[in-house]
């Protein structure tokens, strides 16, 4: 519809490649692309540096609400798709540190905090031109999206693409330990995690990141 933001969400869980798809289609289009999890991990590590208690959700809700959360093309040649800067701070890798990685569901998990997120990540969307990433954009944030896809993977496959980024960073990767964490966090989301009836879904087990793009851009035209 003509009152629809130019906008295009992709939701799905952990690991299921939202980013490389989000970040590949947004070039494609010439948009600009927008990972709503950083709002959360930005939250959750600055909350961690003030050393909230992360059960306080008025705490955690002023938080959300002040909170700078910069993002700006890399400022470093050392893999980033974007840096990420927090109370100015390059903040960028730290978002993927184990002790975000750890809080982050629970600090994400608060009514309060999800409305102010919400809202932010809405105002943004609003703007058009933008490929908007995350678990609830398509049902909740921005349900008037132009397309809202749905990218699901199995679990097996989406542990190996972890534990491959893990090895590309020289980390060590345990698939085993790494299946059992992907599971733990789906049961973490499973609460904010949402597929829009009206979503084009994909299955990224079957689909290269290039073909993913190709059926959303077939998908765009079709709807004209
Ligand atoms: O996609 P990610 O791994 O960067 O997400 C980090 C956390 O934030 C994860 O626990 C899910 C949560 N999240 C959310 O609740 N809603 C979103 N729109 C995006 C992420």
């Amino acid at each position: 519809s003509p009152n629809s933001p130019d906008t295009i969400t992709i939701d799905g869980p952990a690991g299921a490649g939202k980013s490389t798809l989000g970040a590949l289609l947004a070039q494609r289009l010439g948009y600009l692309y927008f990972d709503t999890g950083i709002m959360y991990r930005a939250l959750t590590w600055a909350a961690l540096r003030r050393q909230l208690d992360l059960s306080d959700a008025d705490a955690l809700a002023g938080l959300a609400q002040d909170l700078a959360i910069d993002i700006a093309p890399p400022t470093q040649d050392d893999g980033r798709q974007f840096t990420v800067l927090i109370d100015n701070t390059d903040a960028t890798w730290e978002l993927r540190s184990a002790s975000v990685e750890k809080s982050v569901s629970q600090v994400a998990r608060h009514p309060a905090v999800r409305t102010i997120m919400r809202a932010r990540q809405r105002a943004i969307g609003m703007r058009g031109q933008v490929v908007m990433v995350g678990r609830d954009i398509g049902t909740i944030v921005l349900p008037e999206a132009r397309l809202k896809v749905y990218l699901e993977a199995s679990l097996h496959a989406r542990a190996a693409r972890r534990a491959a980024e893990l090895q590309a960073r020289g980390l060590a990767a345990d698939t085993g330990a790494i299946e059992a964490d992907v599971a733990r966090r789906d049961a973490l989301d499973q609460h904010v995690m949402g597929r829009s009836p009206d979503a084009l879904v994909l299955n990224n087990d079957d689909l290269s990141p290039e073909a993913e793009v190709d059926a959303i851009v077939a998908q765009l035209r079709a709807q004209g």
